[in-house]
Order: C-alpha cells, then sequence, then structure tokens
C-alpha cells in the first residue's frame, strides 16, 4: 500500500535504514536513498533497481539544515519520511561513558544527528505534505531513550527529544491526515553493532545484554519492515502520536 509513494529513508546505506529502503523499494515506492556517504546511497539504490524497484540516491548531511532543505527541494514531494540516520557511539558500543563522567564537548555529536536531524528533514518535508493532506513520518528511536541507557545517556535524551517530537507534530498535523510514530527499538545486529556480536557474540557483555531480552538474540533489519511498512501505508492512517517498540520484549533484569 506504499506503491507509488515517494517515501525519504534517512541513513540508508546501511543497517536498519538499508533494510527498509530494500523493503519500500519492493513494495513499489519510489525510495529516495539518504545517507552522509554517498557510496554506500548508490549501492542501496542499485540493490533496490536490480530487484525491480525504484530508487534515487540523496546523499546528505541531516545535521546540515540548508542541505536537507536543498537536497528536498531538489527530490521533490516526499509522501513518507523515515528519519533513521543515527549515532550510538564512536564505533559500536565504543565511547560510552557514564553522564557525571562526559562534557559539553562530548554531547554534540549525538545531539546533532540524532535529535536534530530528525528536526531538520521532518521540518524540511511537512509543509508539502500539510499542503497535499497526507503524509507519514515515522522516527527510529531507541530503548535507550525510554528507559534509559546507563553509558548512554545522551544518546538516550537526544532519542527521547525526537520521540517527544513526533507525538507533537502527530498532534498539530492530524487533521491533515499527516501521521507522525516513533519505532523504538532494542539492540540490533547491524554495522553499527557488529563488532559486539562478530567478535564478541559469546562475551560475558553480550550474554548480560541478551539476559534483558524475552527473545533471546539481537534484532534484524527484518524485523523492523513490516511495521514500518504497515505505518507508512493507508491502513495506518489512525495511528499516529505512538511509540511502538521492536525489541524482543526487552525489560530489565528478565
Ligand atoms: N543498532 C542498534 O542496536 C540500535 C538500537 C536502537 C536504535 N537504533 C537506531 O536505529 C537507527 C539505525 O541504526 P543502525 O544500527 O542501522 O546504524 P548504522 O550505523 O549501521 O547505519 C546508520 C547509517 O546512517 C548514516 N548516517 C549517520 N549519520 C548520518 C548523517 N548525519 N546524515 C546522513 N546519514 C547518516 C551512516 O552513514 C550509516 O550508513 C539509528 O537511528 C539508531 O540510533 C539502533
Amino acid at each position: 500500500m506504499t506503491s507509488g509513494r515517494r517515501v525519504l529513508i534517512t541513513g540508508a546505506g546501511q543497517g536498519v535504514g538499508r533494510g527498509l529502503a530494500l523493503a519500500f523499494g519492493a513494495a513499489g515506492a519510489e525510495v529516495l536513498v539518504n545517507d552522509l556517504h554517498r557510496e554506500r546511497s548508490e549501492n542501496v539504490v542499485d540493490e533496490i533497481r536490480a530487484a525491480g524497484g525504484s530508487a534515487t540516491p540523496a546523499p546528505f548531511d541531516v545535521c546540515d539544515y540548508a542541505s536537507v532543505v536543498t537536497a528536498v527541494a531538489a527530490t521533490g514531494p516526499v509522501d513518507v519520511l523515515v528519519n533513521n540516520a543515527g549515532n550510538a557511539g564512536a564505533e559500536g558500543f565504543g565511547g560510552r561513558a557514564r553522564f557525571a563522567d562526559t562534557e559539553p564537548v562530548d554531547w554534540d555529536s549525538f545531539l546533532r544527528v540524532n535529535l536534530y536531524g530528525v528536526l531538520h528533514c521532518t521540518r524540511a518535508v511537512l509543509p508539502t505534505m500539510i499542503a497535499n493532506t497526507w503524509g507519514r513520518i515515522l522516527t527510529v528511536v531507541s530503548d535507550a531513550g525510554r528507559t534509559g541507557d546507563p553509558g548512554g545517556a545522551v544518546y538516550g535524551a537526544a532519542k527521547a527529544g525526537a520521540a517527544g517530537l513526533m507525538r507533537s507534530v502527530a498532534l498539530e498535523n492530524g487533521r491533515f491526515n499527516v501521521t507522525a510514530n516513533n519505532i523504538s527499538l532494542g539492540t540490533m545486529r547491524t554495522p553499527l553493532t557488529e563488532p559486539l556480536w562478530a567478535e564478541h557474540g559469546d562475551s560475558p557483555q553480550a550474554k548480560e545484554i541478551l539476559r534483558n531480552y524475552a527473545i533471546r538474540r539481537p534484532g534484524v533489519p527484518d524485523d523492523v519492515t513490516e511495521l514500518a511498512l504497515l505505518l507508512a501505508s493507508d491502513h495506518g492512517s489512525w495511528i499516529t502520536g505512538q511509540t511502538i517498540c521492536v525489541n524482543g520484549g526487552y525489560s530489565f533484569g528478565l
């Protein structure tokens, strides 16, 4: 039901975003594949086209509002925005620190992509969605922002901010048939976290993480795609302002 829709997916060059781009492409959408890295965007575009889908590379930095506005103007109207680009730390689970041990200089990289990136892209596409009286905005957030994340406090704060933005956008724009929702992920197996699983899958750290998941495996991009397709479709027209967890039943201390 997303066939023919123009779908902009940020950070779609790998991981969850790539999985979403392939799924939207297979569903008949025109996929605008954003990534900071041009080559990653182009590779995913090639994959979608090779499977018979329709896609265009849209490389830009979501942190740079001027670039976002220019790119959105150049690509044409966006029916569905998926705010997926994110940054949980320098290298996978590296760069984690207790908040009391961080300084303001450490906070910017988390806030810029996970919060400002979502502000920028959402602001850039909303006026056209309102004018068209149809639009869907999905933001990929994290349980770090929902339940807290020792060692990832600023990342969690940025994700919680993005989730809050979606709730307000939902309330302001529902009368224009524009919906806004969050998909909150638990620990995934993607290039972001691959070092943990590939090299340390049996490590005490990995086992400790999975002990908090009813389904004792990390999520994979395919776990997310059907929900995203539903929320982006006409069938999702009465679901808005929600945060839906795709997290294997994450809960502290299972
Ligand atoms: N991996 C996890 O365990 C996990 C858990 C919860 C939430 N999430 C969230 O899911 C989303 C996707 O995560 P992933 O694991 O697929 O990440 P990933 O690092 O594997 O892929 C993210 C992609 O986003 C791109 N990107 C980064 N900054 C960008 C920018 N400023 N502008 C444009 N593109 C940019 C990167 O180049 C990369 O290709 C993120 O928002 C992340 O915070 C991930």
